[in-house]
C-alpha cells in the first residue's frame, strides 16, 4: 500500500513502518504523542525544487534561492538539515533569523518577511546583512531607512506587492487578496511610490519585489497569475530606470492531504514559474528568482503518533480518545484541516469512528466518520502529514506539555526535541510575593 506523497511510509504484513522503522515501536520507545520527522522525506521534497527550478538557472545564468519557510516548522534539526543542503530561509520575526543564524544559514539566503516587524528586529536584520527585508508598508520602509541611517548601514529592501489574487485555498491561508492585511497595493499607484520613495533615501537599496499569495495551492493558474502580476510590475519599474535583481514568489504549493487526490509537483509548479518568467525574456533582464516554500518541503515529512487510551460507544457514534490534541496540532481544529488517519497495525475487519483528543474543547476532534481498520484501546493511531504547521502552532493549552519529537534517518533515531515538562509549563510564570 502507497500513501500519496509519504514514500518514507510503508505498510509491511500489515505494520506501518516509517523510513523502515516499526511506528509502535517508536511510540513504544520514545512515548505518545510523538512527533516523527522523516529525514529521507524532507531531503526527498527540498531536492525536488532543487532539481525543477535549477532549468532556471540554466536558462536565464541568474540564480535560484530556496528560502525554506521556518514558520512551517522550525526545529533546530530540521531548519540544520535543509542549511546544510543548501537552503535559505524566509523568516518572519527575530526569534525566527535567531534559529536561521544558529543553523548557519549564509545571510545572502535569509529574506525577512511580515507586516509588524519592530525596531528589534530591524536591527538585528541590518546587523546580519541579510539578504533582503520584504516591506510591507511605507511606514516600515521610513523606520528601516531611520534604523539604517542610525547604524551607519545600508539595508536591502524588497517589496511585498499585493497583486489580488486568488488562491483559490482555505480563506483563512490566503495572502494577496486586495482586502488582505499583506503587501502594497499594486493598482492604486502604492508599491509605486513606495519604490520611489525608496530610492530617494540613503539608508536601504532596492533590490527586490515579493509577493505571497496563500498557502495550500492546489491549482496552478494562481501561480501563473502572480508571476505575471509580478513581472507586470517588474517592467515597469525598469520603465522607470529601476532595475529589480530578485524575484519572490511566495504561494506554498499544497500537499496531499487526501490521498486519493493528487496535488501539482515542484516539476510542474517550476515549468509554470519559468514559462512565465521566460515571456519576460525581451522586456527586462531577468532576475534571481526567490521561492519560499514551508509545507511543501517538510509537510508530508512528519507524522504524529498517538495512543488511544478510551473508546466510547454512544448512540450516535463511536468515539476512539487519543492522547494527542489540539494543543500538539491544531490544523483540523481551527481550519477545518484534513489529516488522513491510520492504525499503525491493519486490522482486516474496518469500521466508522470519531478520533478526539483530550481537551475540553468540542473541536478537539482530528477526523469524523472515518471508516479505518478497527483499533482497540493500547493502540498506535499514525495522524500523516503533520511535518508543517504541527509542532510550530503547538501550545500549552489544558495544561499539557508540547510532545517530543524524533527524526528519522539512516543513521537511526534521533531525539530532536524533548517532551516538555510540568516544570516547563510553569517555568515563566511568577507569583507575586504577597500570594505566597
Ligand atoms: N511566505 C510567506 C510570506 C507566508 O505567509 C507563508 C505562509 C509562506 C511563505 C509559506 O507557505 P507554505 O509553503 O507553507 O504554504 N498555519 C496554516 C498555514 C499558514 C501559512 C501562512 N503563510 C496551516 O496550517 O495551513
Amino acid at each position: 500500500m502507497k500513501f500519496l506523497g509519504n514514500d518514507m511510509i510503508t505498510l509491511e504484513d500489515g505494520v506501518l513502518k516509517i523510513d523502515g522503522y516499526d511506528a509502535r515501536e517508536l511510540a513504544e520507545r520514545y512515548g505518545t504523542p510523538l512527533y516523527v520527522m522523516s529525514e529521507s522525506q524532507i531531503v526527498r521534497n527540498y531536492r525536488a525544487y532543487e532539481d525543477a527550478f535549477r532549468e532556471y538557472e540554466k536558462k536565464t545564468g541568474k540564480d535560484f534561492i530556496l528560502c525554506y519557510a521556518y514558520k512551517a516548522n522550525a526545529n533546530l534539526a530540521i531548519t540544520r538539515l535543509l542549511s546544510k543542503l543548501g537552503g535559505g530561509a524566509d523568516v518572519v520575526s527575530g526569534g525566527e533569523l535567531y534559529i536561521a543564524r544558529l543553523s548557519k544559514v549564509p545571510p545572502e539566503k535569509i529574506v525577512f518577511n511580515g507586516n509588524c516587524k519592530t525596531e528589534e528586529e530591524i536591527v538585528m536584520g541590518i546587523e546580519n546583512n541579510i539578504r533582503a527585508f520584504n516591506v510591507d508598508s511605507i511606514s516600515e520602509l521610513i523606520l528601516i531607512n531611520r534604523i539604517a541611517n542610525e547604524m551607519g548601514a545600508v539595508a536591502n529592501v524588497a517589496f511585498r506587492i499585493n497583486p489580488d489574487v486568488d488562491p483559490k485555498t482555505h480563506p483563512k491561508i490566503a495572502t494577496g487578496l486586495k482586502k488582505s492585511k499583506f503587501g502594497l497595493d499594486v493598482q492604486s499607484g502604492m508599491a509605486m511610490k513606495a519604490v520611489k520613495m525608496a530610492l530617494e533615501m540613503d539608508n536601504v537599496k532596492v533590490v527586490g519585489v515579493h509577493c505571497h499569495i496563500g498557502s495550500q495551492l492546489t491549482d496552478l493558474s494562481p501561480f501563473e497569475e502572480e508571476t505575471r502580476k509580478v513581472m507586470d510590475f517588474v517592467v515597469e519599474l525598469e520603465r522607470e530606470g529601476i532595475k529589480i535583481e530578485d524575484v519572490n514568489l511566495g504561494g506554498g504549493l499544497g500537499i496531499p492531504y487526501h490521498k486519493d487526490r493528487e496535488v501539482p509537483t515542484p516539476y510542474q509548479l517550476a515549468e509554470v514559474i519559468i514559462n512565465t518568467m521566460m515571456e519576460y525574456q525581451d522586456k527586462v533582464d531577468l532576475p534571481n528568482l526567490l521561492l519560499e516554500p514551508g509545507r511543501s518541503i517538510v509537510g508530508t515529512a512528519g507524522v504524529l503518533l498517538a495512543k488511544v487510551h478510551h473508546i466510547k460507544e454512544t448512540p450516535y457514534g463511536k468515539w476512539v480518545m487519543i492522547d494527542a490534541g489540539m494543543n500538539d496540532m491544531m490544523r483540523p481544529a481551527i481550519y477545518d484541516a484534513y489529516h488522513e488517519i491510520v492504525p499503525c497495525v491493519f486490522r482486516e475487519e474496518r469500521e466508522v469512528v470519531n478520533i478526539a483528543g483530550g481537551l475540553c474543547e468540542s473541536s478537539d476532534v482530528f477526523g469524523r466518520d472515518r471508516n479505518i481498520p478497527k483499533v482497540k484501546v493500547g493502540d498506535i493511531l499514525a495522524i500523516l502529514d503533520v511535518g508543517a504547521y504541527g509542532i510550530s502552532m503547538a501550545n500549552n493549552y489544558n495544561g499539557r506539555g508540547r510532545p517530543r519529537m524524533v527524526l528519522t534517518s539512516e543513521k537511526g533515531v534521533y531525539i530532536i526535541r524533548e517532551r516538555e515538562t510540568y516544570g516547563d509549563l510553569i517555568a515563566k510564570d511568577i507569583v507575586p510575593g504577597y500570594l505566597l
